[in-house]
């Protein structure tokens, strides 16, 4: 049956995997560490917040999953390297990589400073390389599958590499990068089994994102291009993401899922 596991019984089966999840201390990537977690996978917790990792931590062992939270800036080569010392240290290997991490400051074009584009481009777009690289290296000595898959990475683009967003530029030119980045990245990595795939978040209601800073009327008027009316929950992004780590998702490699309530169908 798809999706179902008859040794372990569950659905979108990730026992023996190992995990790594940016940006994991809140938001989505919290979402995607438990969910992960949850399906079996080995999670390794990671951000700047540190705190923050612990906390995700301690409500996977509640769910008696298995994790550890490393501090990392996914911009720094150094701390990069170390988190993937630490969880060949820890795991052994590293079968799914979730590059999540992301920032989003709004700031008008014309006041936007070297600095300020500078800043986004080093987290959303070389910290995807960075990772993507450090642990690919890795990724190619896993035992190959049936299919002939060793890994799968997943890639937390956004809609604003589909459509524009004003005081985003810095933005959407990283989420478009990420993209771009992905399918080239699917078509190095194939024969090396390493599957990369990319999902589009629409309006997620997140810390980082969240609707409860807005009045009644911003946020009437950011649903209104929304065919499903609603933000999305961190959830609804965490299940595209079991999907792509799982080996249900066997034939996808260079994808983009767009996962938005239908707004870039309008
Ligand atoms: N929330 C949305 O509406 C939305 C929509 C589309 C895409 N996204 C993307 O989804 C991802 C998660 O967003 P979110 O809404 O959960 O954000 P969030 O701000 O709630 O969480 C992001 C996490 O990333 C961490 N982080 C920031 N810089 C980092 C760095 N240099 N190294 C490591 N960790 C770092 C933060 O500490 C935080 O814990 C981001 O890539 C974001 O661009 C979000």
């Amino acid at each position: 049956m798809f999706g179902f596991n008859k040794t372990t019984k569950k659905f979108l089966d990730l026992k023996g995997k190992v995990a790594i999840v940016t940006g994991a201390g809140r938001g989505m990537g919290r979402t995607h560490a438990l969910t992960l977690a949850q399906a079996g996978a080995k999670v390794v917790v990671s951000d700047i917040l540190e705190n923050e990792c612990q906390l995700v931590v301690e409500e996977i062992k509640k769910l008696k999953g298995q994790a550890i939270a490393v501090k990392c800036n996914i911009s720094l080569k150094t701390d990069v390297d170390n988190l993937v010392k630490v969880t060949l240290e820890e795991f052994g290997k590293i079968d799914i990589l979730v590059n999540n991490a992301g920032i989003f400051p709004f700031q008008p074009f014309l006041e936007m400073k070297e600095q300020d584009f500078e800043k986004v481009i080093d987290v959303n777009l070389k910290g995807y390389f960075l990772m993507s690289q450090a642990c690919a290296k890795e990724m190619q000595k896993n035992e190959i599958n049936e299919k002939g898959q060793r890994a799968s990475i997943i890639n937390i683009s956004s809609i604003a590499a589909l459509k524009g967003f004003a005081g985003l530029a810095h933005y959407c030119a990283s989420k478009g990068g990420i993209m771009a980045m992905t399918r080239a990245l699917a078509l190095e990595l194939a024969p090396l089994g390493i599957r990369v795939n990319d999902i589009n978040p629409g309006a997620i209601d997140t810390p980082g994102a969240s609707s409860t800073s807005m009045t009644e009327e911003q946020r009437k008027a950011m649903l209104l291009p929304i065919p499903l009316k609603r933000q999305g929950l961190p959830q609804e992004i965490s299940n595209a993401v079991l999907f792509l780590a799982s080996d249900e998702s066997s034939y996808m490699t260079g994808s983009v899922m767009v996962v938005d309530g239908g707004w870039v169908a309008g």
